[in-house]
């Protein structure tokens, strides 16, 4: 199985609110969209394709290491995902199917061991899947007022993390399902879902943790140090 990465890196990160966009951000001295390009090398991809900001390109050109194949993202992630699938090409030799791992550029430090939890269940013939984990505090629903009016039963549900894999023609057809300015999906699994394809799960890692603000950088410093494991 030949396996591309796809690392959607064309965020802004108003969240964090850095001089630069998110994926340029420095964590141990290397901007985050090298840390998740890395990752997903050690964890058995082949090749990787990155979206990013148009303005920036050149920036991201300098930093990623040769071989690394940089397109242009989109106003919202499901675009900047499009865009990467498009220069995702199927694997030349035709022989065995291609897959394609979606991950985010904000989820720097994910164990090269969840990369290869996802390539080894596309390996054995889903045909997508997701890291996940459980959610452990109480969860509840409120009203307008921000009054809880329901319990949630927490033991069926699970956080969604990145890398997501899936069957290359499987995702390229399900994103030629959706408009090109479809806002409402947050991940690539939700995508493939809507076709109504399977999407199976392995088990996620709390390292491999999104960056979305401040203290979330703050504490990926402290996991890089040995600080926190
Ligand atoms: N992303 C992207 N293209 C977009 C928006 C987001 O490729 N138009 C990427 C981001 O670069 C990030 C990942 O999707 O790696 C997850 O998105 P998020 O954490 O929301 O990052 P940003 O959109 O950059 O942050 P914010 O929402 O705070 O502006
Ligand atoms: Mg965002």
């Amino acid at each position: 199985m030949h396996a591309v990465g796809i690392v959607a890196a064309a965020g802004s990160g108003l969240r964090l609110g850095a001089d630069v966009p998110k994926a340029l951000v420095g964590l141990g001295g290397r901007p985050l969209v090298c840390w998740a390009v890395d990752a997903l090398h050690v964890g058995g991809v082949d090749e990787v394709v990155v979206a990013v900001p148009a303005p920036q390109r050149a920036a991201f050109t300098d930093v990623l290491p040769a071989g690394v194949h940089v397109v242009v993202g989109g106003d919202t992630r499901t675009a900047s995902v499009r865009a990467a699938l498009a220069a995702a090409r199927e694997h030349a030799d035709g022989t065995d199917r291609t897959a394609v791992l979606v991950h985010d550029a904000a989820r720097p430090l994910t164990p090269p061991a969840v990369v290869a939890r996802v390539l080894e269940a596309l390996a054995a013939g889903a045909d997508a899947v997701v890291p996940v984990l459980p959610v452990v505090d109480t969860t509840v629903v409120v009203d307008d007022d921000g009054r809880v009016t329901a319990d949630v039963p927490r033991a069926p549900l699970r956080r969604v993390q990145t890398p997501q894999g899936f069957d290359r023609a499987t995702l390229v057809a399900a994103y030629g399902r959706v408009s090109g300015t479809a806002a409402a999906y947050t991940d690539d699994a939700s995508v493939v879902r809507a076709a109504g394809v399977a999407v199976h799960t392995v088990a996620g890692d709390e390292r491999a943790a999104k960056i979305t603000v401040a203290h979330d950088l703050a504490l990926a410093e402290l996991q890089l140090s040995g600080e926190i494991s």
